[in-house]
């Protein structure tokens, strides 16, 4: 069944909720995820189903943008009629100003301040990206504290919202070469995660099982490494074009796409296309199963290098952003002896091409340029070497942030060996304290990888990544210190609203008061 859009299914759950709720004219009682930083209420009510003016300013192209965006959203609010402008009305109506703030006074560009008052919200921040995050508390204030505020109307609380994000970076990761995800999959997942200010999407592009990207230099990448998954199923790619599209997509939403070409090892759709990346120069067959560790690029092979160098010079003209991810995990057909001048030639071939290398805590064994970062997944001991060689770090504590974890011994999706991550396990963390050593300035953030051996379709990765990844959302940008459970799973259950408008799949724990 195709999935109703945002503002479809708000038809519907305004008339069924908003009109029902209870009267709410506390802005502190306000339920968003990730929590904002500081509220203050002054017990009034914006009032939404009347015509709205969004304004923003005339010459700013991103503003408007993001202004269409949240009329789109406002346009089908029932009895609500949303009208974008450049310039002030001469009769004063509700307004919604989208404002640049240029006075310095806002430091993170990410930071955002929503004033709302009886006929006016203007929300500020220094850049268009912080607009659009507080554009999305303001869309969860609309669904999750619309109430009835008199003869008919449905109204905001007033009050003030100053809110800025813990970490820069905000990640999840999705796994499209074990179970291959199409566009529209793709877009979906970047759209539903945008509602919690996640502001990274790495792909891992390729692994045993099959290679996603059009590589046009390496055509038999996809003309053969594509051709499978895990399962036997028919797998498929991305062309430029539509990897083109979905990098876009994202950018319109603020979101950073990471490309991650495995190597050395996770790599067997690439050998299966190329005999002369073997060093018996034969191709080998594709794979469809799960075993990790048996595949290895020929590091001692000169065309292994141009190989890669190919991939990257074209992997980094599609990627605005300043990262290239090269795996680097669980190389256990690679000597460390191999392992370690492999790992610094590719990061020199990433900086060559203007780009900076992330890879898994196994690549703290080489030599790690200035800004190269390491992604924490299983070993302290990797990255406590990560931290002594300067790198900064990307959290991902398999046991906590693994959304391929099974939630307990009766999940039929999903693995266990980082154990089984109830909702609650996901949440109760903090990030400084995973391990002894490390330190607030070692971390530049957090993300929640999707590996997908067992999940097949877009309703198993939202059955998956909902709602562990809210928590995981609010841990990166407000940093509950600690985290409480008991208040949280409250504020979590109304977001069943939220996540059964967007029509999310998502796992009903028994552990959360759901509305
Ligand atoms: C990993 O889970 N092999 C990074």
């Amino acid at each position: 069944m195709k999935k109703l859009t945002f503002s479809m299914s708000l038809v519907l759950i305004i008339t069924l909720t908003g009109c029902t709720g209870k009267m709410n004219s506390d802005l502190n009682n306000n339920n968003i995820i990730p929590r904002p930083r500081s509220v203050t209420s002054t017990s009034d009510y914006f009032s939404l189903n009347k015509k709205v003016i969004i304004l923003v300013p005339k010459q700013d192209e991103l503003l408007k943008n993001i202004g269409r965006y949240l009329t789109q959203e406002l346009a089908f609010f029932p009895g609500t009629e949303a009208m974008l402008r450049t310039t002030k009305s001469l009769f004063p109506k509700q307004t919604i100003e989208l404002i640049i703030d240029s006075t310095g006074t806002i430091k993170d560009k990410e930071a955002y301040k929503l004033k709302i008052d009886k006929r006016k919200i203007s929300l500020s921040a220094s850049s268009a990206e912080g607009i659009f995050r507080g554009i999305q508390s303001l869309r969860q204030l609309i669904i999750l504290n619309s109430r009835e505020v008199g003869s008919g109307s449905l109204g905001i609380p007033t009050g003030e919202i100053t809110d800025y994000p813990e970490f820069e970076y905000r990640g999840v990761m999705l796994d499209v070469a074990r179970h291959f995800f199409g566009m529209e999959d793709i877009k979906r997942y970047i759209e539903l995660v945008s509602l919690y200010k996640i502001n990274v999407l790495h792909l891992h592009l390729s692994d045993d099982q099959g290679w996603r990207i059009e590589i046009k230099s390496w055509p038999k990448l996809t003309e053969v490494g594509s051709l499978t998954q895990v399962g036997g199923g028919k797998g498929g790619f991305y062309s430029q074009d539509e990897y083109n599209e979905i990098v876009k997509y994202a950018a319109d939403r603020f979101i950073t796409i990471i490309p991650e070409i495995d190597m050395p090892g996770h790599i067997n759709a690439a050998l299966a296309s190329y005999p002369e990346l073997n060093c018996d120069n034969k191709t080998t067959e594709l794979y469809t199963g799960t075993r990790v560790g048996f595949s290895n690029l020929c590091t001692v092979n000169e065309i292994t290098y141009k190989f890669i160098d190919d991939v990257i010079a074209e992997l980094a003209l599609m990627t605005p952003g300043p990262y290239i991810h090269i795996g680097g995990d669980e190389s256990h057909a690679t000597a460390l002896k191999d392992y370690i001048p492999f790992i610094n030639r590719v990061q020199d071939i990433i900086a060559s091409h203007g780009k900076t290398m992330i890879g898994w805590d196994e690549i703290s064994h080489a030599g790690l340029k200035s800004g190269s970062v390491v992604q924490y997944w299983g070993s302290e001991e990797n990255a406590k070497r990560g931290i002594a060689k300067g790198a900064k770090l990307i959290l991902s504590p398999a046991s906590k942030c693994y959304l391929d974890m099974q939630y307990d011994s009766s999940s039929v999706m999903g693995l266990n060996w980082a154990g089984y991550i109830e909702v609650y396990t996901a949440y109760t963390w903090s990030p400084v304290d995973l391990f002894n050593g490390l330190s607030r300035e070692n971390i530049i953030g957090i993300e929640s990888p999707l590996w997908t051996e067992t999940v097949e379709t877009m309703d198993n990765i939202e059955y998956m990544v909902f709602p562990r990844l809210i928590g995981h959302a609010e841990i990166g940008w407000s940093d509950p210190e600690p985290p409480d459970w008991e208040e949280y799973k409250n504020r979590l259950g109304k977001h069943s609203i939220l996540l059964d408008m967007l029509d999310i799949d998502f796992y009903r724990s028994p552990f959360v008061n759901w509305e």
